[in-house]
């Protein structure tokens, strides 16, 4: 796959790292160091250069997202921009286990970072193939500005954005440098408390949309992320069509395809709407007509005072079932010690597609019912479906069920299925 290294730029000065002050670790086909004096158990902003050993998992699925897409996109010339890249731990793997990349771009603002990555492309043997690797020092806004602004280049056609906490200040220059039709944009979110509603003015002041703190927020805040990506898309002149959405431990991650099509992108409002949800009952409804239409009365409990609402965010489809289906495969030949848990994650959001905005948490419906025992999820989907409804898992919450059944006749099954 990869044959020859052209290091565009070497960072010479830095090379005199001495090897006692760092840390071999091996993740996926990578090896890398990370200063001994950064502990990775707690992982924080504070170390010299970043390394989190819990999103081990989002580099495992980024890295078979990327070989998805080149075959599916049918994209034979990868231009990859990695703009955060802390230790280059997650463009190394890419560099290692995937297919048709020609130039990658490996940035990252701290230059302590820039000298490990300058490193661990050497301790990797990168150095000596053909692959353009530039490495920069660079504010990821200035980078993407820079490359929006080369003409005549042949622009990147996946950009990855992994800050700290929220991207919401780089998708706009990202899309102004991202390939526009059939780009592969994917964005990573960690402030889970604001998109979950802890920090709802928060959510509002960076995402432009309302959260809701319940049982389902995870998807809520999911689908603010994508609602926002859309409309900062829009504002370039482009859509996006989500094709995997995940949540995962503390991190959202989207991974989204760019098109450029005037009348696409006016359709694609429809995919904007609100969730209606009730306080006191539990009662949820999702919508795309306008805000001020929303009812004042739970049309479920008849209560007045408990109706919120989240949004606006995305109503529409989260993931690209195919796409899904490409990267299972690929994953049935990983060795990552994540393999079952990524295939547990893509089944059940395959499972969710298309189903209703938001799910049920059994054991808490169990506990409010008082039930002695919980019954098993797949029992419980089984009676719902040969009802004639919906019925799911979901990869938001391994402990919940989506469905179109509504919730009283849901706690009804709960009961009967107990007896
Ligand atoms: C969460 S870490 C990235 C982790 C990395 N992608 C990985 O898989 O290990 C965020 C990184 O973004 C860098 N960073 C923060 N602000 C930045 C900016 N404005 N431009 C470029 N890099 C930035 C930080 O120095 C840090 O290394």
């Amino acid at each position: 796959m990869i044959t020859k290294i052209n290091l565009l730029f070497c960072f010479n000065k830095y090379r005199i790292m001495k090897n006692k002050d760092l840390k071999l670790i091996r993740e996926g086909l990578a090896e890398f160091y990370i200063y001994t004096s950064d502990n990775d158990l707690i992982p924080s902003k504070a170390m010299n250069v970043f390394y989190n050993k819990r999103m081990i998992i989002n580099r495992d699925i980024s890295s078979l997202a990327i070989n998805a897409y080149a075959t599916l996109f049918k994209q034979d010339e990868l231009l990859i921009v990695d703009s955060m890249a802390a230790s280059g731990i997650s463009a190394i793997r890419m560099l290692k286990e995937c297919k048709n990349i020609k130039k990658i771009y490996i940035n990252d603002i701290n230059p302590e970072a820039v000298k490990l990555i300058d490193h661990n492309i050497r301790l990797n043997n990168l150095d000596k193939d053909f692959i353009q690797i530039e490495i920069t020092n660079k504010d990821a806004n200035l980078l993407f500005s820079e490359i929006a602004s080369f003409k005549n280049q042949k622009k990147p056609n996946i950009i990855s954005i992994d800050p700290f906490g929220t991207p919401n200040t780089y998708v706009d220059s990202a899309f102004k440098a991202i390939q526009n039709v059939n780009g592969l944009m994917c964005v990573t979110a960690t402030d889970t408390a604001v998109l979950f509603g802890v920090r709802p003015n928060a959510c509002i002041r960076k995402y432009l949309a309302k959260p809701l703190h319940t049982e389902y927020c995870k998807e809520v805040g999911s689908r603010i992320l994508i609602y926002f990506i859309s409309r900062i898309a829009n504002i370039n002149k482009m859509g996006i069509i989500p094709i995997l959405t995940i949540y995962s431990g503390h991190f959202i991650r989207v991974f989204c395809i760019s098109y450029k099509n005037r009348r696409k992108i006016t359709q694609s409002f429809k995919n904007f709407g609100y969730i209606l949800h009730c306080n006191n009952c539990g009662y949820r409804y999702s919508f795309k007509e306008n805000i001020l239409k929303i009812p004042k009365r739970c049309p479920m409990c008849y209560n007045v005072e408990c109706l919120d609402y989240a949004g606006p965010l995305w109503v529409d489809n989260m993931h690209d079932t195919n796409f899904l289906e490409n990267i299972l495969l690929l994953n049935k030949n990983s060795k990552s010690p994540n393999k079952n848990r990524i295939e547990k994650l893509l089944t059940f959001a395959i499972d969710e597609n298309e189903m209703p905005i938001s799910y049920y948490n059994i054991h808490k419906l169990c506990q409010t019912l008082k039930l002695s025992s919980v019954p098993k999820i797949e029992a419980i989907i089984s009676k719902i479906k040969e009802m004639g409804y919906q019925c799911s898992r979901t990869h938001f919450d391994f402990l919940s069920i989506k469905s179109d059944l509504d919730l009283p006749t849901i706690k009804d099954v709960l009961v009967g299925l107990q007896k």
